[in-house]
């Protein structure tokens, strides 16, 4: 399956609506619950602010037809540090088939080569086996865990870092 990034933007409004009650999502990303109504809306603006002060980034990844597949993101990006966080969801209907994967390829390429950052970190629940594959299968590093990491509201939680230079082969 092809996948493709394109800037994430009112088009996928509907899309990311229907898909941000998905219990995977809520279980290991930073989506408050329960999901506030306009919460979709809310998102795209936090992104289009980001993007305007290139602080945040975010792509909807579609396939070759413009179906939407999930989001691939970059919620914080440190110009100065020359790192950038990064982060992936894939439609419930969509995985297991090597979107997710793809599309970290893509956005790993994309910061690397075209915001040049040098490191990119990538945090992983412990829980999260599918999304500590992708990371393993795109190349990133297992530095360590950072304990009971704030995730959202009162959760806390045993988190993975990941990381990937521009350096490494
Ligand atoms: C994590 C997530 C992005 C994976 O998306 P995906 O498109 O299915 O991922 P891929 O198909 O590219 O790869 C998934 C890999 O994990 C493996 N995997 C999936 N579920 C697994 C499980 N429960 N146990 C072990 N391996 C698992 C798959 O076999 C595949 O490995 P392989 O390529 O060696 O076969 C998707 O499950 C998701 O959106 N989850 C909710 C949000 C989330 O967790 N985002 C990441 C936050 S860090």
């Amino acid at each position: 399956m092809t996948t493709i990034l394109e800037p994430f933007d009112e088009r996928h409004l509907v899309a990311l609506g229907e898909m941000v009650d998905d219990p995977e999502l809520l279980r290991f990303m930073r989506v408050p619950e329960p999901v506030p109504p306009d919460f979709a809306r809310t998102w795209l603006d936090r992104y289009e602010e980001g993007r305007r002060d290139g602080s945040r980034e975010a792509f909807a990844i579609v396939d070759e037809d413009g179906a939407f597949l999930g989001l691939a993101l970059a919620p914080r990006i440190e110009h100065d540090a020359r790192t950038a966080e990064l982060g992936y969801v894939v439609a419930p209907a969509a995985r297991g088939r090597g979107v997710a994967t793809e599309a970290l390829r893509r956005l790993t390429e994309w910061a690397l080569e075209e915001l040049g950052m040098l490191r990119l970190e990538l945090l992983i629940s412990v829980d999260n086996v599918a999304s500590k594959r992708v990371a393993e299968r795109c190349g990133y590093v297992r530095e360590g865990v950072l304990r009971s990491l704030h995730v959202k509201q009162d959760i806390f939680e045993d988190t993975e870092i990941w990381s990937r230079l521009a350096t490494d082969a």
